[in-house]
């Protein structure tokens, strides 16, 4: 398997993601887009937009603010506990996260213990500053919330959103009543999120400024149902059980059907979202085998929450958490009802409720990330490197290359590409160096399939198209190229 490291590499010298402000040799946690990076990550919102939101008649996507007023994250519990503890060296004065050093160590999960209880097991363990091999200080927390001043004379604290749920939470009243909604409503938002990390690593899986895809599913607790359950109950998922973590036991594969029967899942929401997902990142190019949801266990569950079951990813340095799904009952709503004095239970035929939620929230870089390593294939045979992305992703479908530059090739080119664009196909133009070379380039940036305009092209309008995976051509009329190009991009080529 390929490292991560040789993706970041490899994503570097094609320009399609590098470090933020690079010149000035980057800024630790934060990582810009280039070209082929930005359609990539366009193209995986796209998807998840009709997967998740447009294909629900009761799903509402916003667009809130990324500063939110102190007030907010007060009310959310932001400002007292989004909180990481910290190990400063005596020595040379680097900070550390202090459960990671001791995770690192003993292989013991520490999440939820006191920085009193951290600083002991510190000592006991005999744990060193891994940059100098310094003594530690006494572990203490640290608030992972960027803070800004709102208004130039200063006085309005405002922090940059942590995760986009708050405004929706914020949002809930007014979306609900303008959208004439009825219970289960749910509520989407895709856009940037903003954590001061201590140590931000992995390329662009701990970043500072990240993205999330998120949806707040606004629930009626009496019901227990989901109008959408039987379309996915038979969808068979990997899961690793409470159970399984606490006795060393094994992932096993179960319908989300049967873990809702069982007990495993709170509610049948839950198992929804969690099949969909399965289902989503398999389309993306990432196997069944690098995927598994985490019943995350009670002393990393917060006391709120019914049940939370993450959605991870393997790296080649270890499973990782790409979505967190969580069900969050009335704890969001009841403290903004609480902090800002307003009313956020609805009525509904049963009478007056304050909805509970269900919480998918995706990650977008840690998606991203997944996609790349999943989807890159180390070629000795061909000589070159490669993305496999599958089409509905792919930041171009097709190249599109005259064999020669003259003798009108290239005017019939450029004529086949501007009506393909008018169809609304992402493709491109490539007239320079050899054929192939040029095949080399689009199956680089992960180009499903090259189209050949050749001498028989202007006798016949038919042309080659190359795909990419097999590297086999076939021979088709040019009128047929937009039948071809759907029916690749609904994964039937
Ligand atoms: N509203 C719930 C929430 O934000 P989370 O588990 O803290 O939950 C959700 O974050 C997802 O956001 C994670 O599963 C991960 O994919 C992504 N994420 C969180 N912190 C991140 C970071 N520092 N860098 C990159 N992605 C991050």
């Amino acid at each position: 398997m390929s490292t991560l490291k040789d993706v970041q590499t490899v994503c570097l010298t094609r320009g399609i993601i590098f470090p933020t402000a690079e010149i000035y040799s980057g800024v630790s946690g934060f990582f810009d887009y280039g070209p082929i990076g930005t359609i990539l990550k366009q193209k995986l919102i796209k998807s998840w937009r009709e997967e998740f939101v447009k294909s629900h008649s009761n799903i509402f996507e916003i667009d809130g603010s990324t500063v939110l007023p102190e007030k907010v994250l007060e009310a959310s519990g932001h400002l007292e506990s989004f909180v990481d503890p910290i190990a400063q060296c005596k020595k040379c004065k680097s900070i550390h996260r202090a459960d990671h050093l001791i995770e690192d160590k003993t292989g013991k999960f520490v999440e939820g213990k006191t920085p009193k209880e951290l600083t002991k097991i510190i000592e006991k363990e005999k744990i060193k500053c891994p940059s100098c091999k310094g003594g530690l200080m006494d572990v203490r927390v640290f608030n992972l919330m960027l803070k800004t001043d709102i208004s130039p004379t200063g006085g309005q604290t405002g922090y940059l959103r942590p995760e986009t749920a708050q405004n929706i939470f914020t949002a809930f009243n007014r979306v609900y009543r303008t959208t004439r909604s009825k219970l289960p409503m749910g509520i989407a938002q895709v856009g940037h999120s903003f954590r001061n990390e201590i140590s931000p690593r992995n390329f662009i899986v701990r970043l500072r400024e990240f993205s999330q895809m998120e949806i707040e599913m606004f629930i009626d607790p009496r019901e227990k149902s989901c109008e959408r359950f039987d379309e996915v109950k038979d969808i068979q998922i990997n899961l690793v059980t409470q159970e399984a973590q606490q006795k060393k036991g094994k992932m096993i594969k179960i319908t989300v059907g049967e873990a809702f029967e069982k007990g495993i899942l709170p509610d049948p929401w839950i198992g929804y979202f969690l099949a969909k997902e399965f289902e989503f990142y398999k389309s993306l190019g990432i196997p069944e085998d690098a995927l598994r949801f985490r019943h995350m266990l009670p002393e990393e569950t917060p006391h709120y929450s019914e049940g939370n079951f993450d959605l991870e990813i393997k790296f080649d340095f270890g499973w990782k958490e790409t979505v967190g799904n969580a069900y969050r009952t009335d704890h969001d709503l009841k403290s903004h009802m609480k902090h800002a004095n307003v009313k956020l239970d609805v009525q509904t035929e049963k009478g007056k409720v304050l909805p509970h939620v269900v919480e998918p929230s995706f990650g977008i870089e840690r998606t991203v990330a997944g996609i790349l390593l999943h989807n890159y294939v180390e070629d000795k045979e061909r000589g070159w490197d490669w993305f496999k992305f599958p089409a509905k992703i792919a930041p171009y479908l097709a190249g599109v290359f005259p064999l020669v530059r003259k003798d009108g090739l290239p005017e019939k080119a450029q004529d086949v590409i501007e009506d393909l664009k008018k169809e609304g196909f992402d493709v491109f133009y490539d007239e320079s160096g050899s054929i192939g070379k040029r095949y080399a380039r689009a199956d680089e940036i992960g180009t499903p399939f090259a189209i050949t305009i050749d001498y028989d092209t202007l006798k016949d309008d038919t042309v080659t198209i190359r795909n990419r995976d097999s590297t086999k051509q076939i021979r088709i009329h040019i009128k047929d190229l937009r039948v071809f190009l759907e029916a690749a991009l609904r994964g039937l080529e």
